[in-house]
């Protein structure tokens, strides 16, 4: 981590230029992540196999090969599935790495049922990307998607930041960079597509959605993150990004902090 400039946010130094790989990131995060509480809901049986898409360090991955008969987690990120495969690997579980949006089934079995989290965003025109997910399930197969929606949704802020952040969302959807609002509309996409949804929840989050003041691991989280955002921070003038930074982590501390940010949690069937 580089340390070059720093500023207090309450009693939490706070580094301008903090950076963390995004496997350190991803590690961190997944510390937050309350993966027995999702994975108590998904319909997974003993004898299925289970693709897990958007693996990363593959956290889900091995969970899920606990009880299924294989799991294969995909994954574009040479790094992240490097680490996957020292940190997360079992017997029966195994990584590849290919784009989701152009999966090529060749070597990959039919699969029982399909677990994504926070990768669905990444995919603003979802539908075509679902279909070919579609067809690599069997015909009674499931799906299991935990996507965010208004990542950002944190206050107190200002209206100016607010209209600010609506306008990045806008802007990274056009580009077809990302979907700040996925989550909300996972479930009409599924349903479009002819699935059934046998679950639905928003799930609370210690990091993503949560109510009062942060704690100081949080707080350094969506530090670093907000660090490894280069495309959002080109949205400010350069002298104006450690104002902003400082209002939003600041107000992730406040007594009276409230977030409207959703953790979508939907399973649905063939
Ligand atoms: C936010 S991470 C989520 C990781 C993991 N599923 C979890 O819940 O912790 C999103 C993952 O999607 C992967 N990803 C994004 N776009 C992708 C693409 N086009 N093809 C394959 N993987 C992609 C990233 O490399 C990253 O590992």
């Amino acid at each position: 981590m580089s340390k070059e400039h720093s500023f207090l946010v309450g009693s939490i130094s706070i580094q301008l230029n903090c950076i963390m790989t995004l496997k350190e990131e991803y590690k961190n995060q997944n510390m937050w992540r309350n993966w027995a509480a999702y994975l108590q809901k998904i319909p997974l049986v003993s004898g299925e196999t289970i693709l897990d898409l958007g693996c990363g360090l593959g956290y889900v991955t091995k969970l899920m090969a606990d009880k299924a008969l294989q799991v294969i987690g995909i994954d574009s990120n040479t790094e992240l599935l490097a680490e996957a495969t020292k940190l997360n690997k079992a017997s029966n579980s195994r990584y590849v790495q290919q784009d989701l949006r152009r999966i090529n089934p060749q070597d990959l079995p039919l699969a029982d049922g399909i677990w994504t989290s926070f990768t669905v965003a990444y995919f603003p025109d979802f539908v075509p990307v679902l279909q070919q997910w579609l067809a690599l399930l069997k015909p009674t197969g499931w799906i299991a998607i935990v996507e965010i929606s208004d990542l950002f949704a944190h206050y107190p802020i200002r209206s100016t930041t607010r209209d600010m952040l609506r306008n990045y969302y806008d802007q990274q959807r056009r580009a077809g960079i990302y979907d700040f609002e996925m989550g909300s509309k996972v479930k009409d996409i599924l349903v479009h597509e002819g699935l059934s949804i046998t679950h639905e929840e928003n799930m609370s989050d210690k990091e993503l959605s949560f109510n009062g003041p942060a704690d100081e691991q949080i707080v350094l989280a969506w530090e670093a993150r907000l660090n490894r955002l280069v495309g959002f921070q080109n949205q400010f003038d350069k002298d104006t990004y450690p104002g902003f930074k400082r209002e939003f982590l600041a107000s992730l501390l406040d007594a009276e902090h409230v977030c409207t940010t959703e953790v979508k949690f939907i399973i649905a069937r063939k």
